[in-house]
């Protein structure tokens, strides 16, 4: 699948994004309607899929008066405190040195404030943190030990962040570069295999090393259905995240997004879930955006900010984000080799109530991005795709069986 480079240069012209590009644009009814000047009917919140879970209690908050930040972060702190939710909080999956780090960032509308917070150990709720930043200092941005120490002068509890189930997939990842260093069954290991013969076809070589590595899984302790997803995640290394933006009645809009980060990173990178502009975006004008996805890429488009001033400039919320991903894509000037290795998905919710998702790849057949909105009823909602298909699409990698999909959010 191919899309044309003229597309990608007109970045300001998106009525050509049905054309091959992707597929059909299929707008919502809440992102075509209402104009920004016009106030919401309702209170509406948009997140990523994690946060289904934690979204109604968090929009009955804000329909009851609660501040919008307030109940943004009220979404995001459910998969920040669940263990079993691995890219987030406890439980993310952690550096490569085995060290979980995490990355967060606010923006408040009504007070026009931010706060962000980057790199930080053994503090679970980091969105929390970044709000306390905003609140407890004159500053936007803390990171590495700083924000770690502030965090604990301001109350947060110090916690062990890394899981067992996370240590284990930790662990399966070191080992899988193990034919060039000491990590891994040693020569005298019964479990030991000698490197599969190059002679095979490459589509062979992985079949044969995906199977050693969910053996390897077994013998880690890992359990058996969750095996193969713990596969793809060393292959594929996640770059799971949460945002959300809440809007109330006045037109008030906040939004925060708080992330584990881009699992077994080097120590101390950050990606755009702190970067205020990349990971999140909120203005009071406006609207508010956010991302989740491969950070290195959001932060060279400012992905966030990019769509709120795209909105600014009279874009729908989906028209804004899909100029966004175009920006990703014209980086790369169409090279789809490459652009199979990213991913991203924008959530963005305009002051007026409209909103939309959008995500650079549509997703496996049947089975689309999807993303979460609270507006009176919680519903998934597809996110519109840029191009079809999935990202990262090599090494071929098995089907997991239907009935391993016990966890299905962690195997989507
Ligand atoms: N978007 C999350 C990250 O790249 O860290």
């Amino acid at each position: 699948m191919t899309v044309s480079r003229r597309d990608f240069v007109k970045t300001s012209v998106l009525g050509a994004v049905a054309a091959g590009v992707g597929r059909p644009a299929a707008l919502s009814a809440a992102t075509e309607q209402a104009s920004p000047a016009s106030s919401p009917k309702r209170p509406v919140i948009i997140c990523a899929h994690n946060g289904r879970a934690s979204i109604e209690a968090a929009y009955d908050f804000l329909k009851g008066g609660g501040d919008t930040l307030d109940a943004a972060i009220r979404v995001v702190k459910g998969p920040e405190d669940d263990p079993n939710d691995d890219s987030v909080g406890l439980g993310g999956l952690p550096n490569e040195d085995g060290v979980v780090e995490l990355d967060a960032c606010c923006m408040h509308g009504p007070t026009r404030r931010a706060g962000s917070v980057g790199a930080v150990r053994n503090i679970k709720n980091v969105s929390l943190v970044s709000k306390a930043v905003m609140e407890h200092t004159g500053h936007v941005m803390l990171v590495g030990e700083g924000a770690e120490r502030f965090a604990v002068a301001v109350g947060f509890p110090r916690e062990n962040l890394l899981t067992e189930h996370s240590r284990k997939i930790w662990l399966l990842w070191k080992e899988f570069h193990s034919d060039r260093d000491w990590w891994g069954p040693g020569l005298a290991d019964p479990r030991w295999r000698p490197p599969a013969p190059e002679s095979k076809p490459q589509s062979e070589l992985w079949q044969d090393r995906i199977e050693q590595l969910r053996q390897r899984a077994a013998d880690l302790g890992i359990e058996p259905e969750f095996q193969l997803a713990a596969v793809r995640r060393v292959l594929f290394p996640p770059t799971g995240t949460i945002h959300c933006s809440a809007l109330n009645e006045k037109g008030e809009i906040s939004g925060v997004t708080t992330t584990s980060g881009l699992a077994f990173k080097l120590p101390g990178r950050c990606g755009d879930s702190p970067i205020i502009g990349a990971g999140c975006y909120t203005d009071q004008d406006v609207g508010s955006a956010g991302a989740t996805g491969s950070g290195e890429e959001n932060i060279k488009v400012a992905g966030a900010h990019t769509i709120v001033e795209n909105m600014r400039h009279g874009m729908s919320p989906q028209e804004a984000g899909m100029d966004a991903l175009k920006r990703i894509v014209r980086n790369y000037n169409n090279d789809m080799d490459r652009l199979h290795f990213v991913s991203m998905t924008y959530y963005i919710l305009r002051k007026d109530g409209a909103y939309a998702g959008v995500s650079l790849w549509q997703g496996a057949e049947g089975r689309p991005h999807r993303f979460v909105v609270h507006d009176g009823t919680a519903r998934f909602e597809p996110a519109v795709g840029l191009l079809k298909g999935e990202a990262q699409e090599w090494p071929p990698f098995p089907r997991i069986p239907e009935e391993l999909k016990k966890d299905s959010e962690y195997l989507k």
